[in-house]
């Protein structure tokens, strides 16, 4: 069954509490990059267009001290959304009481209040990240209707989205969720073949659910990134001095195993002898000296997953390929990066902060199909686990 989303409520007159992902990256209290307050505003300028009052409230960063309070102070974030819709947002620097509850019962049809971070409401006991039935009611209070569109945090159940979705009589999921459920979903329960996923990322360990779930749903799992050198070691190769879980690899013999062929592993690899960006030398991944490092893969490698690629109906990518932030170690990323948003009719999705960071900076976003907004969310999305912010709200 499919979520009830906004444009199936009536949102006339009602004061719409509208749950985002405004966890951006900042430096000096200004964004760097303000994709996921872009991805929301759909959500919140349809919600004003229906003649709701818009309610907009974020985590952001995690709040464990005092010092984290000022450090994680979401008021830039609040200007930056008023900027960008156009229109005055009110913000509230409370995450609760009789100045927050003021501006939402003086507020008028069409227009926003935003309040503070809330994760202020971890310094006390993890009310926010445990989700404290008393705050998730609290919130639910101030609202008529609830609307989930931060796919980001759908991996958490806090009391800002399934506390508040438990204590509220409506419930739905905004456009950016909907659009995250339909292809991450999509390509979880029904995708089209051939299927092929890339993983790449410094760990295996971050990655062995996913893994263990795509050998079983995709046709290919093709592997790069630093946890390459934990597969290459188990199947008994020297890889010098690269980047190795030695505890994860019986795990990777296992999991060789199990994908039965499914996991293609690269061939050669771009070596050094320090971690510097200094030009590096192609090796083959057998000839990889005991002084030497691996840190992208090779030319060769990029040609085998290329062709692979060919004729895909569904490409899953995530993690970069190599030290993509050192331009003598981009090469694979770029590479990949390109072969994918080269092919055609293909269902293409990339998740995970590096690998979007890398299509972003590359200039290909507008060749895929779908750039996801999720960190983790979209890694235990594709590991087929329930994400308690979607599984939170009402059915259609
Ligand atoms: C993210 O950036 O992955 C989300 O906003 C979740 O943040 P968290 O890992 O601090 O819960």
């Amino acid at each position: 069954m499919a979520k009830k989303v906004v444009s199936d409520l009536n949102l006339k007159g009602k004061k719409v509490l509208i749950r985002v992902d405004f966890n951006v990256p900042m430096k000096d209290g200004k964004i760097t990059d303000d994709t996921r307050v872009r991805a929301a505003l759909p959500t919140i300028k349809y919600v004003l267009e229906q003649g709701g009052k818009a309610i907009v409230f974020s985590h952001l960063g995690r709040v464990k001290t005092e010092e984290d309070l000022a450090k994680n102070n979401i008021a830039p974030v609040a200007k930056h959304l008023e900027e960008l819709l156009g229109q005055k947002v009110t913000f509230v620097n409370a995450t609760r009481g009789k100045e927050l509850e003021d501006a939402i019962n003086n507020m008028n049809v069409g227009e926003v209040v935003m309040f503070q971070n809330t994760r202020y409401e971890d310094l006390d006991g993890k009310k926010e990240s445990k989700n404290d039935p008393e705050l998730g009611a609290y919130w639910a209070s101030l609202g008529d209707v609830f609307v989930n569109d931060a796919f980001g945090t759908a991996h958490r159940a806090h009391a800002s989205n399934v506390g508040i979705a438990s204590n509220i009589k409506e419930s739905a999921v905004g456009f950016l969720l909907e659009k995250e459920i339909k292809y991450i979903g999509g390509a979880v329960d029904n995708p089209a073949h051939p299927y092929f996923a890339i993983l790449g990322g410094a760990k295996v360990s971050d990655k062995i659910g996913v893994i263990s779930e795509l050998i079983n749903k995709a046709d290919k799992v093709l592997v790069g990134g630093g946890m390459m050198f934990t597969f290459l070691k188990a199947l008994g190769k020297n890889i010098g001095k690269s980047l190795c879980e030695d505890d994860k690899l019986d795990l990777a013999k296992e999991l060789l195993e199990k994908a039965n062929g499914k996991i293609v592993l690269p061939v050669d690899t771009v070596c050094a002898k320090e971690f510097k960006d200094e030009p590096g030398v192609v090796k083959s991944v057998d000839d990889i000296a005991s002084d030497e490092l691996g840190l992208d893969i090779g030319p060769k490698t990029l040609e085998l997953f290329a062709d692979t690629l060919k004729g895909a109906k569904t490409v899953v990518w995530n993690g970069p390929m190599g030290v993509f932030e050192m331009t003598n170690f981009a090469g694979g990323t770029l590479g990949v990066c390109e072969a994918i948003a080269n092919l055609t009719g293909a269902n293409t999705i990339v998740g995970g902060g590096d690998s979007v960071a890398a299509v972003e900076k590359l200039g290909y976003a507008a060749k895929f199909t779908h750039v996801s907004t999720g960190g983790g969310a979209s890694l235990e999305y594709l590991e087929g686990k329930t994400l308690p912010g979607i599984a939170c709200i009402e059915e259609k």
